[in-house]
């Protein structure tokens, strides 16, 4: 097992996991001092591409990302989302994962699902890939408004059984996305890899958000998101001064000349 997954699973019960997304190497380079986890997430479809869902994002996408993201990695763990209809089975699946690691030299895949995708997942782990999973609200197979999980019984067993079987299958940390909290405790508390939450409380071992989310780059961001900054201000201002000065002639000055 690569140095860098052990790191992570070593995290379980002793600190927190900081993840957060990037699409672009600039991003990468600042997020890379701060994260353990940098992930090019298929969200990338809505926050960069304005698409409608992450099941229009191609493979290709998001290889170009991923490759341009892993120019600004040196120390975090790398790893790029498996997008939708390219791990239908595990024939596609390993194609499809050898391609995205080789070209983008990423440290690990993300697929989404739980039971069903078992024996994919299990596949990969066996042939070196190492996997992080993504259960509860899950945006490729999702119809519909988005709504958190785990409200009856029924959604709460399958949820929970999800978990099991990805720990089952080899997964090195498991994403749990817009979940009840003791929903989300019990996994956490009941599996020894290490959870990863985005709307699923405080009680798993680590956090990821989007990272434009959480600057205010996009607008509405889901009640899970805490906007830590208002970038969208600081360009404002600063894109407004740059139009004066090339109006009022005060840019480029000597300084900019050849
Ligand atoms: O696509 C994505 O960005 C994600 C995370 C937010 C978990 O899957």
């Amino acid at each position: 097992m690569i140095k860098k997954i052990k790191k992570i699973l070593k995290k379980k019960n002793k600190s927190k996991i900081v993840c957060l997304t990037a699409y672009s190497k600039n991003i990468a380079e600042i997020l890379d001092r701060y994260c353990d986890i940098i992930l090019v997430g298929d969200s990338l479809s809505s926050v960069l591409y304005g698409m409608k869902s992450t099941r229009e994002v191609s493979l290709e996408m998001m290889i170009l990302h991923a490759k341009s993201v892993r120019q600004g990695i040196s120390k975090s763990t790398f790893v790029v989302d498996m997008p939708y209809k390219s791990y239908r089975n595990k024939i596609e699946a390993y194609k499809n994962a050898k391609k995205v690691m080789k070209e983008t030299k990423c440290d690990a895949l993300k697929l989404e699902g739980g039971m069903k995708i078992f024996p994919i997942v299990k596949h990969l782990v066996e042939k070196n890939i190492p996997i992080m999973g993504h259960i509860g609200l899950l945006p490729q197979s999702e119809r519909g408004k988005f709504r958190y999980k785990g409200k009856s019984k029924i959604e709460r067993k399958n949820i929970f059984k999800d978990a099991i079987s990805l720990e089952k299958a080899g997964v090195f940390s498991i994403v749990i996305e817009c979940v009840e909290t003791s929903l989300a405790k019990l996994i956490s508390k009941s599996i020894k890899v290490p959870t990863i939450g985005i709307g699923a409380s405080e009680e798993c071992d680590g956090q990821i958000l989007v990272t434009d989310d959480l600057i205010g780059l996009t607008t509405n961001p889901p009640k899970f998101v805490k906007k830590y900054l208002n970038i969208k201000v600081l360009i404002n201002k600063t894109i407004s001064k740059y139009r004066q000065d090339v109006i009022n002639r005060k840019f480029p000055t000597k300084k900019n000349l050849y």
